[in-house]
């Protein structure tokens, strides 16, 4: 830890994850390791949100590569999709009194308190993936990640294109987690750029939480209670995948019989746009880890950041699909 000494009574949780090297789950937010008693390299506790979907994956797995080619000593907790556990590492992380803290909330209200209780102790926070709804914007210092009003939106003018000449589209909407940035951000996105085709309607739309398993239970249960669907409309990939399998299952043909609109473009998803069974994929870059760890140099040092930095994405039809698949880094 950069220039601070640590007389820190180290919670239960936190002496549980000691243990574990650094990396833990659930609430446990990684303890003391080599550099927090007092080296000088940079100490970040990283709050992840879970596990949940291949994006999120990826995403761990790129911060902590990124963290070591940087020199950062990163302390890693995942909360297992629950909020209560984020704030416990959160919490862990201030009394351990890292150099900076960086997450990506499961949700986007509810941050305040914790916010202010790591600001009080001269801890700047960086908000990646995901953005909290906090009014007062000194709680944090930066915010890095993707526009996602901005996917929403081209998954919606895809189909808006698509549906021409079209006399009525059945879609049904497959969101993420409930109060989470990304599923909040991506329909209203959608929603507004549908607008310009009133063809178009959203029959249903329920939450698959971002997983597979969601998405496949939630798309059974469309498919039993809606006899005409044209179109699905899922929050990220995994989602999508999931709605793959009911849709199979019920002897239909994705991509054909019902067309399937994603976000992320992760391989697994963009292996079933090369084959037919997704229609269009939005990008959301999960290869965060960089952009984080230099942001989290400047802060540390005092300097100044942007308030917002947007990460640059790009959409996949099945053609472009075949041509970035053997490149693609995730
Ligand atoms: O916050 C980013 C979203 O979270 C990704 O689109 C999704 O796959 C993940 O779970």
């Amino acid at each position: 830890m950069l220039k601070k000494i640590l007389p820190v009574a180290v919670s239960a949780v936190a002496v549980a994850a000691l243990a574990a090297c650094g990396s833990s789950s659930g609430a446990a937010a990684g303890a003391s390791g080599a550099g927090a008693g007092g080296g000088d390299k940079i100490v970040m506790g990283f709050a992840q949100v879970g596990a949940e979907s291949g994006w999120r994956t990826a995403n761990t797995k790129n911060v902590q590569e990124s963290a070591k080619t940087a020199g950062i000593e990163l302390k890693f907790s995942d909360a297992q999709q629950k909020q209560e556990n984020q704030i416990k590492a959160i919490r862990s992380y201030i009394q351990q009194k890292v150099d900076v803290i960086a997450f990506s909330p499961v949700v986007e209200t509810g941050w305040d308190t914790v916010l202010l209780e790591a600001k009080r102790a001269n801890i700047p926070v960086i908000l990646t993936d995901r953005a909290v709804d906090s009014e007062d914007k000194t709680l944090y210092k930066t915010f890095l990640g993707s526009d996602f009003v901005a996917e929403g939106k081209k998954a919606g003018e895809w189909l808006v294109k698509d549906s021409e000449g079209k006399s009525e589209v059945n879609v049904v909407e497959l969101q993420g987690t409930t109060g989470a940035a990304p599923a909040i951000d991506r329909k209203e996105g959608f929603a507004d750029a549908i607008k310009a085709a009133p063809q178009i309607k959203v029959i249903a739309s329920q939450t698959g939480d971002f997983t597979r398993s969601g998405g496949k239970q939630v798309m059974e249960a469309f498919l039993k209670s809606n006899p005409k669907i044209d179109v699905v409309y899922a929050h990220n990939d995994d989602m999508g995948l999931g709605a793959i399998e009911a849709i199979e299952a019920a002897g239909k043909v994705p991509g054909k019989d019902i067309k399937i609109i994603t976000v992320d473009a992760v391989h697994d998803g963009m292996q079933a746009l090369a084959d037919g069974k997704i229609n269009y994929i939005v990008e959301c870059s999960p290869l965060l880890g960089d952009q984080l760890m230099d942001l989290a140099k400047k802060v540390v040092a005092g300097e100044s950041v942007p308030e917002r930095v947007v990460t640059e994405e790009t959409t996949f039809t099945q053609e472009q699909a075949k041509t970035a698949l053997p490149s693609r880094k995730y």
